[in-house]
């Protein structure tokens, strides 16, 4: 597993401007929340790149992954922040946190709900934690255009602190109806010139827009409050065209 190698994990998807996500979060609580946030909660959050950023801007942050590798090397390189960010093992498929949080975030469509019934323990054990008025973030979460157009179509190569990484992504339907794919990323690295290749082959389940809406839609708990494209609250989403990293807002009711 990749996850298992966090600094690998790291580089790869290491494109990021974590300055403007952060910039973009600020921007929807400003917008929409009913509550002031003063701590944010982060759904599989892996090396918690977002971390630094949100702790300079004065939040509290906590981080939940399943991978205690993720979150060791997470601790680790964020035990220089004040507050020192909190870390803890847990399954998105069903936890549970002793405080209350003020906002929740998931970058990267790191969404992992196979089933209906996943979903909705998600959203039931989420419930239980984020306050009235909060928001929950989802960002590339909700598929609305073909997973398919990712299909031998997704290489890229990147460099950071000497390691050189190659990623390969593809993707295949095993079962249209319920809209369960099959993805196989494939990672070559050179770590100054040792070689190592990681395959990960996971089955996900597309979340489509109308799927998502309704979804919501029949929870009492939750209200939609908005989809936008190029993390920019001037263009929401109105058609159901190709959208790399599309992120959608909810709000506890
Ligand atoms: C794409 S990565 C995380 C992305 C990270 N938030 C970022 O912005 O780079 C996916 C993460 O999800 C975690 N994960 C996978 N299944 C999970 C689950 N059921 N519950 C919690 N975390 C999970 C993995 O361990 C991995 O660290």
């Amino acid at each position: 597993m990749l996850y298992d190698y966090p600094e690998y994990y790291e580089v790869a998807f290491s494109f990021r401007d974590f300055f403007r996500e952060v910039d973009f979060l600020e921007k929807c609580i400003s917008k929409y929340s009913d509550i002031e946030v003063k701590n944010v909660f982060e759904i599989a959050c892996a090396h918690a790149p977002h971390t630094e950023e949100l702790i300079k801007r004065g939040y509290h942050y906590t981080g939940m992954d399943i991978n205690r590798n993720m979150l060791d090397y997470a601790q680790y390189k964020w035990r220089f922040l004040k507050p020192v960010p909190e870390f803890f093992e847990g399954d998105m498929t069903k936890f549970n946190y002793q405080k209350k949080i003020d906002f929740a975030f998931v970058m990267l469509g790191s969404l992992y709900l196979n089933s209906i019934q996943e979903m909705t323990n998600h959203f039931d054990s989420l419930s239980k934690i984020l306050k009235k008025g909060g928001l929950y973030f989802l960002d590339w979460c909700i598929q609305f255009s073909d997973p398919l157009q990712y299909k031998d179509n997704n290489r890229y190569r990147i460099e950071k602190n000497g390691i050189e990484i190659e990623s390969d992504f593809n993707i295949k339907l095993l079962d249209i109806t319920n809209q369960m794919y099959e993805e196989v990323w494939t990672i070559n690295v050179n770590d100054h010139g040792r070689h190592r290749t990681f395959k990960m082959v996971e089955r996900n389940k597309a979340i489509t827009p109308q799927e998502f809406l309704k979804f919501i839609t029949e929870r009492t708990d939750f209200q939609f409050v908005g989809w936008w494209k190029d993390w920019d609250l001037d263009k929401p989403i109105s058609d159901f065209s190709a959208i790399t990293r599309p992120v959608a807002l909810l709000k506890k009711l």
